[in-house]
């Protein structure tokens, strides 16, 4: 099994991210991931294997037998919680998942508060935080910091997991994980996720999340992708370029409304301004042909769902959120449960959990 410690960090860096999955697998534990850095350590079966260990977490969660079993598994192993960029959703599943396995938790939510303040390097800080910890947990503005950092780390004394939790404009792994188990869990008694049209609409040139569930959606059979965005924040051309080398059939589109009609799932997005380099350069674009509200609900088709990572703005009208087919409030939850079954499989908890009660 290739190991992260028998390669430089500028040949790691050069590889393109498919072939850099066996680096970071759990070396005791085959087709595991250790440290969790972007969508394309991924394949199909990963994904089942971790929404069917979510369902089991999910269940267990909600018996006072089954919540004591799971906290019993890790009060021993304890976890950082390093988010240089604002959460709700990420930090809480998060902390919520540690606290479903018994682990620990500890914070640093703003580097201003941290050493970093006095010029201590990432790398530094970073050592520094796995001296008192088993995982790092982390939301980073900075592209490819994440995956950098799980290179320090398996390359010192104390190798520990890195989870990534929203790099840059990159990537965002664990949400293209949740949203994948909430795909599962709307299509289970639909026939499953395949042969399905999933339109994509609003910031879709810096929204992280939608590149990482583009790729994650590869993974299962005759998924159409549509992408509907104003011009100025179409998706990027490396998303498409997967897509063209993979055979997955796409559309590029500015008409929501025509998408919508044949959408078995919409997944909405709001505009990413933080990233305008001008300020108010997002303002500027007209994105009201972008919202999806009571005219939209009416053109989706019955058993369609209507997704989004939030936080919202006006993207998803209020009157929406009632309709049994806006999943987003059920997905933020699901966030909580394959969050966990993440750090379990890390730890190498998966067959305990799926023998609970066996
Ligand atoms: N979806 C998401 O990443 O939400 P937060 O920014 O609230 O974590």
């Amino acid at each position: 099994m290739a190991k992260l410690t028998e390669i430089s960090w500028n040949d790691f860096e050069a590889l393109p991210l498919e072939t850099k999955k066996p680096y970071l697998e759990n070396p005791g534990l085959s087709d595991t991931p250790y440290h969790t850095l972007f969508a394309q350590q991924f394949d199909r079966h990963l994904l089942e294997r971790l929404a069917a260990l979510s369902n089991r977490i999910r269940f267990m969660a909600k018996s006072k037998e089954g919540s004591l079993y799971l906290k019993s598994l890790l009060p021993h192993k304890r976890a950082m919680l390093y988010f240089s960029q604002p959460s709700s959703r990420t930090f809480l599943s998060h902390l919520n998942a540690c606290q479903i396995l018994g682990l620990t938790t500890s914070s640093v939510r703003d580097s201003a508060t941290s050493s970093e303040a006095k010029g201590e390097s990432k790398t530094d800080t970073i050592r520094t935080f796995s001296s008192y910890v088993d995982m790092i947990i982390m939301r980073t503005p900075e592209k490819g910091l994440a995956e950098q950092m799980a290179w320090e780390l398996s390359n010192s004394d104390r190798p520990i997991p890195i989870i990534n939790a929203g790099s840059g404009k990159d990537q965002h792994p664990t949400q293209a994980l949740l949203d994948i188990y909430t795909l599962l869990r709307s299509f289970e008694t639909k026939g499953g996720l395949r042969n399905r049209t999933v339109t994509f609409c609003g910031d879709l040139l810096r929204g992280r999340t939608v590149r990482s569930l583009s790729y994650l959606l590869t993974n299962f059979e005759n998924i159409r992708q549509v992408f509907v965005a104003p011009p100025q924040l179409q998706v990027p051309e490396d998303v498409l370029e997967i897509l063209k080398e993979k055979g997955v059939s796409y559309a590029i589109s500015d008409n929501l409304r025509e998408a919508v009609t044949v959408s078995d799932a919409v997944y909405m997005t709001r505009i990413q301004d933080e990233w305008d380099k001008d300020k108010g350069e997002s303002a500027r674009i007209d994105t009201s042909r972008f919202k999806f509200g009571a005219e939209e609900l009416k053109l989706l088709p019955k058993d369609g769902v209507i997704l989004h990572p939030l936080p919202r703005r006006d993207e998803i009208a209020i009157c929406c959120d009632h309709d049994p087919r806006a999943m987003y409030w059920r997905q933020m939850r699901n966030g909580m449960w394959i969050r966990a079954a993440l750090i379990a499989m890390t730890f190498g908890f998966e067959k305990q959990i799926m023998c609970f009660g066996a």
